[in-house]
């Protein structure tokens, strides 16, 4: 089972019928059992990415493929409950073949046991969040598409999450697809780190991280968040430099 990507451009047209280019020259592949994770600034395309990843989106230039049958697990930016239903029923209208023992062994790891009958305009975000990936992982996937899962929770719960999808993702094989924009979580979770620029956004940097996740010691985590601190910098660095190359000698001195 493999995702590959190959997008060579996504633009949007605004308001006003303009064009904006989002994605220029988007490639990479994803194996079975693999965790990507896409760490890049505000903006610059990841939701948008995620939505043309899942099949949500055919308008752009390029190609993905994904496995023929593949079931996608997806956990959007913003919660997308349905307001009307509760939460067990938000998650067994997605998963209707889930059984008891599974559907509470699920809101027991996501500590939602107690907000099964409550409805969505009851819930925190970060309770609304959690029941976004109860409904994920429900289904069973064998790909995982999240949009910053963790964010909005405390951080031990953001931690003992982190374990948990890193748990379901090794048992499972699933192949995984995450956005974060902590550093921390990309490191622990992922096999490779894509680095992206601002817009039009593609790949600066992959960092593969070979270690197993279960064997990484907390100084070799340091170090590869240090490294990708510094790539984060040069990277800043590299597009500012862009822009100063856009300008011409004269408009750069009248600056
Ligand atoms: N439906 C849309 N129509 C027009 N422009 C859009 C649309 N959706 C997103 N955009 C624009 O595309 C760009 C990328 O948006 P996207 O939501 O993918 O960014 P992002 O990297 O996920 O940002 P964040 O980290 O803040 O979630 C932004 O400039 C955004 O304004
Ligand atoms: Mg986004």
């Amino acid at each position: 089972m493999r995702l590959e990507v190959d997008i060579t451009s996504k633009e949007y047209r605004n308001a006003a019928g303009e064009r904006h280019a989002v994605i220029s020259g988007l490639k990479f592949t994803l194996g079975t059992g693999e965790v990507g994770v896409l760490v890049g600034p505000s903006g610059c395309g990841k939701s948008t990415m995620l939505r043309i990843f899942a099949g949500l989106d055919h308008d752009y230039q390029g190609h993905v493929s994904r496995p023929p049958g593949v079931r996608i697990g997806m956990v959007f930016q913003e919660p997308r409950l349905l307001p009307w239903r509760s939460v067990e029923q938000n998650v067994r209208l997605v998963a209707p073949l889930v059984d008891e023992a599974r559907l509470s062994a699920l809101f027991a790891i996501l500590e939602l046991g107690e907000h099964r009958n409550h409805f969505p305009g009851e819930l925190s975000l970060g309770l609304a969040r959690r029941v976004a990936l109860a409904r994920a992982f429900a289904i069973e996937p064998d790909f995982l598409i999240l949009d910053e899962p963790l964010a909005s929770l405390d951080q031990a719960l953001a931690a003992r999450l982190r374990e948990q999808i890193a748990m379901l993702v090794d048992s499972r094989s699933v192949m995984t697809l995450l956005v974060s924009h902590d550093i921390d979580d990309a490191v622990r979770l992922g096999d490779r780190v894509f680095l992206l620029s601002p817009r039009p956004t593609h790949i600066v940097a992959e960092l593969p991280i070979p270690t197993p996740r279960g064997a990484r010691s907390e100084a070799g985590i340091a170090a590869i968040k240090a490294d990708i601190a510094q790539r984060m910098t040069a990277t800043a660095l590299e597009s500012a430099n862009v822009t100063m190359a856009r300008i011409s000698p004269r408009e750069a001195r009248e600056d």
